[in-house]
């Protein structure tokens, strides 16, 4: 059994909760709608309040916006609608003052084409950054299953590229470039060219990078989509079969522990907070061990993002969801608390900027909204790892009714949406419009709600992109007044992580991982002064459901600790738990 560490074997990342903020949509000081580093530097006081330990900002850098920053022109620039590296400081200093710690994105798969690097590369097949990217000839479509129409290229050029890669945003992943008459391969928008990490030239850039910036006082790094950076010998031809026809030969490729453990040598230590996101179907556990087992071992990250739980509700179509069952979303948690039980580390999160708002798609938006909320958190706060909010989650900010594709803003969404137009598949956005409202990134994207002013208090100007309607009952003020508010549960939990080395370090044990709507599991720690043990039952359903404890629970005197309903139990009793009814039993 887990026995609470010795104080060298703490570590400040695994004891913090973190915020997530997207800039553009969190609060914008100077009117023009989009928001920026001066409007967060205005709610400082607001993160301190809400008691988060550090903050995962999304990316800030100079860039043509082709992807919402992540598409960066230089790394060591900011962009000038966020402000200036005087504003990016005066608000590190803001957050540190606040013992709040301050990490940032890095997106080092890929450079914006408007990168100095890029631009030089596509100037001739001789310049100097050439190799930067990933450059080469297109191929005679015959004898190709690939089709030239399909290729964005002008009269009279007759090819199709290396390989049939399929971008994560729709489309190709190549595309030809007029000036040198090859094609070079971007995994995501046109605007976002692949690094080449096998040029040592490109990895000692980067690393440089990541070193001005921990120079600079931040401690740590979100790594944007870091198990894309090794392609495989070859470029081999991806399963067309797969949804994207490119993840199963980009994902974790064959040098990306290299890669990594060459960083981690040069540049990370294990006090920095450094998490991978991972993209791809399901990851074998002993790879995401090798992520985050400390070095010479492993690649030393503290933790990932992966996506299994946010597969669940994927159709095989496009346009297509499903509905997720509670077993399935039990089975993804319990198969990684097990799996990083012993050696690495987990991350807890069921949204954040790519996806869609979490009561919205795992709880009960309507009527059970604060209910379920509460039961959300207690359960990413509970569970066994570090619990990231998504800005506006702390509100129980919800999807966004989208009514035309005028509301839309995100590429990954636009993209395909424009191309099956184009292709006939389908007619008008009404054919998707239920797919959108699910499913869009751009739901997580609308500004953060202040308040219930015209455009929630996050701009005098007119926002990128529309407020929710929703900021009339669903806003900071209000749920700041209101004590029975999930803001204010939000508070509860987070002291409660600070209070109780057993919601940090204890051992996860699932008790109903079959039950269709009871999700059911103790923590357990051994203290100096014995056992501490929580029990955690979470009802995920709009009805009430039967709780029958486990035997050898059943009887048990306890407190509960957090509850999102009243409630004055005194022990671990047979119960009639209400709908979304969440429960921390403190068993001593
Ligand atoms: C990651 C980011 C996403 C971005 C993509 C390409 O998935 O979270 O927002 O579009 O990488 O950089
Ligand atoms: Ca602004």
């Amino acid at each position: 059994m887990a026995s609470a560490p010795a104080d060298e074997n703490r570590r400040w990342w695994k004891e913090a909760v973190v915020y997530q903020i997207y800039p553009r949509s969190f609060n914008d000081s100077n009117g023009d709608g989009v928001g920026d580093i001066p409007g967060i530097i205005e709610k400082a006081d607001y993160l301190a309040d809400l008691g988060v330990d550090c903050v995962w900002l999304n990316p800030v850098y100079e860039s043509p916006n082709a992807d919402n920053g992540y598409d960066i022109s230089d790394y060591r620039a900011i962009m000038d609608e966020f402000g200036s590296m005087s504003d990016w400081k005066a608000l590190r200093d803001a957050l540190h003052e606040r013992d709040i710690r301050l990490i940032m994105d890095l997106v080092v798969n890929h450079s914006s084409d408007e990168h100095a690097w890029f631009v030089n590369s596509r100037s001739s097949k001789d310049a100097e950054k050439r190799d930067y990217y990933w450059w080469r000839e297109g191929r005679d479509p015959e004898g190709t299953d690939l089709d030239p129409d399909d290729y964005d290229t002008p009269d009279g050029v007759e090819e199709v590229p290396p390989n049939n890669w399929e971008s994560f945003f729709g489309g190709p992943a190549w595309a030809y470039d007029d000036q040198t008459g090859e094609w070079y391969l971007h995994l995501f928008d046109r605007k976002q060219p692949d690094l080449n990490w096998r040029n040592e030239d490109v990895r000692n850039d980067v690393f440089e990078m990541m070193e001005w910036w921990l120079d600079r006082g931040i401690d740590g790094f979100r790594m944007d989509v870091i198990n894309l950076i090794s392609k495989p010998d070859g470029l081999p031809d991806a399963d067309p079969a797969n949804d994207i026809a490119t993840i199963d030969r980009a994902v974790n490729g064959p040098r990306v522990h290299e890669y990594l453990g060459e960083m981690r040598d040069r540049v990370l230590d294990e006090d920095l907070l450094t998490v991978g996101e991972m993209v791809g179907d399901e990851m074998p556990l002993e790879t995401a061990r090798r992520y985050v087992t400390p070095g010479p071992e492993g690649d030393g990250l503290s933790m990932i993002f992966h996506f299994e739980h946010m597969l669940l509700d994927e159709g095989d179509e496009v346009w297509e969801t499903v509905e997720w069952e509670l077993p399935e979303l039990k089975a993804v948690f319990d198969r990684w608390q097990a799996g990083l039980a012993e050696e690495g580390w987990n991350s807890l999160y069921l949204n954040n900027h790519d996806q869609p708002r979490m009561v919205s798609r795992f709880g009960d938006d309507d009527q059970y909204h604060r209910e379920s909320a509460k039961l959300l958190a207690t359960l990413l706060h509970t569970l066994r790892g570090t619990p990231y909010i998504y800005q506006g989650e702390e509100l129980g900010m919800t999807n966004y009714p989208f009514e035309s594709l005028d509301e839309v803003r995100d590429v990954a969404t636009l993209n395909p949406i424009q191309n099956a137009i184009r292709e006939g598949e389908i007619d008008s956005f009404e054919d998707v419009k239920d797919a959108v409202r699910a499913k869009s990134r751009d739901n997580a994207r609308t500004p953060m709600q202040w308040n219930d002013a015209d455009h929630a208090g996050f701009t005098d100007g007119d926002p990128w992109i529309p407020v929710n309607p929703n900021k009339d009952h669903i806003n900071v003020e209000d749920v700041r007044d209101d004590p029975d508010s999930v803001w204010h549960y939000y508070r509860e939990l987070i002291d409660l992580r600070s209070e109780r080395d057993v919601v940090v370090y204890g051992d996860y044990e699932p008790l109903t991982p079959d039950h269709e709507s009871l999700w059911v599991y103790t923590r357990t720690l051994e203290t100096d002064d014995g056992r501490d043990t929580l029990l955690v039952v979470l009802n995920f359903a709009s009805d009430e459901t039967a709780f029958d404890p486990p035997a050898d629970l059943a009887g048990r005197a306890a407190d509960v600790l957090v509850s999102n309903y009243d409630t004055d139990v005194d022990a671990v009793e047979v119960d009639i738990l209400r709908p979304w009814e969440a429960r921390v039993y403190d068993l001593g």
